[in-house]
């Protein structure tokens, strides 16, 4: 099968490679799906899950991207709850080889039915993005209606799920980002805006619940907002802002089939928009993957057509 590796972790994205690998075989409980979607985290090659297996040895040549959508191609021993041609999408496993490819090996509690009414694209840009922002605010933040959201980065990818998601859920929400993001984070729902480039964050006030993407002095600034009782929630690596008299949590979003059916019924009720870039081929996507601008949106691999 095609697919795009890496195999040097020092010549970043320009170290990647469209190859030939062999399909992968389904072990117990696994899924084979052929990908019709694939989705890509920039950051994911600075993650020593691309580099080595969970007993950290060296996994190359690996296959990045970890969110996919496409159709069960085949199933493993045991493997219950899904079946062959359904269509489905999903987060697969960091240790694993990953969705830049033609077919991947994934087990299938990492994934959900995919209705017919979403197109594979929509579907392969949702797991990562969507089930961060789900778990970030409702399980570790513990959001409750009329709470104030601080949402760091709320025009990129992470940050307009959490937009979205906080602002149904009744809270007021606070988006921050470059001054080129204001009328996106609030055309996505949020209340007010901060440019963090020319804004003060010390006045936006009193929050319940940053959600931080960004991590160093922003997280610092942050956590001095936070009231007593609520919480800081980072997704850029080990915490270390501490509120005074709150939480701090951070943690590495985790497949979840319940939280995946959430997120895709609003897409399909027009609740909740993704944002997507540019879509390109298997083919075309070393270049995609690997932009000399900013990106406008997720960059989605249409792995067929
Ligand atoms: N722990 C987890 O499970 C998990 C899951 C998903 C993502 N992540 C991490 O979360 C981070 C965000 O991911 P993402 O996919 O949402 O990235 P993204 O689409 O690039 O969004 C980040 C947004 O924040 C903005 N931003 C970053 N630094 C800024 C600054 N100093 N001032 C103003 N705006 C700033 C970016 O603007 P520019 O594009 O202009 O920089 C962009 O709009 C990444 O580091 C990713 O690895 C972690």
């Amino acid at each position: 099968m095609k697919a795009i590796v890496v195999t040097d972790q020092s010549a970043g994205l320009a170290g990647m490679t469209l190859t030939e690998r062999p399909k992968p075989s389904a072990a117990i409980n696994d899924v084979i799906v052929e990908v019709h979607a694939s989705g890509f985290v920039p950051t994911e090659l600075e993650w020593p899950s691309t580099w080595t297996d969970r007993a950290g040895r060296d996994k190359t040549p690996s296959i990045p991207g970890h969110e996919l959508a496409g159709v069960v191609a085949s199933l493993g021993y045991g493997t219950t709850g899904l079946s062959v041609g359904q269509r489905v999408f999903g987060l697969t496993d960091w240790h694993r080889d990953g969705t830049l490819a033609e077919y991947v090996a994934v087990e299938a509690r990492n994934l959900a039915p995919l209705p017919g009414d979403v197109d594979f694209t929509v579907g392969a840009s949702l797991p990562i993005s969507g089930l961060t922002a789900w778990q970030g605010l409702f399980q570790h933040g513990r959001l409750q209606s009329g709470q104030t959201v601080l949402a760091h980065g709320a025009a990129g990818a992470v940050g307009t799920m959490v937009t979205q998601l906080a602002r149904e859920a009744g809270a007021y929400v606070i988006g921050t980002g470059r001054a080129a993001d204001r009328e996106k984070a609030l055309g996505l729902g949020a209340n007010e805006f901060v440019d963090l480039e020319s804004d003060e964050l010390k006045d936006v006030g009193a929050v319940d619940l940053v959600f931080d993407v960004i991590g160093g002095d922003v997280q610092e600034r942050s956590a001095a907002l936070i009231k007593a009782g609520g919480t800081l929630v980072s997704v850029v690596g080990p915490v270390e802002a501490r509120p005074a008299q709150g939480l701090a949590v951070d943690f590495v979003v985790e497949a979840d089939r319940a939280g995946l059916t959430e997120i895709v019924q609003r897409v399909r009720d027009g609740r909740l928009r993704t944002t997507i870039g540019e879509v390109v081929s298997l083919d075309e996507a070393l270049g995609a993957l690997n932009p000399t601008g900013r990106r406008h949106g997720k960059t989605v691999i249409r792995v067929r057509p």
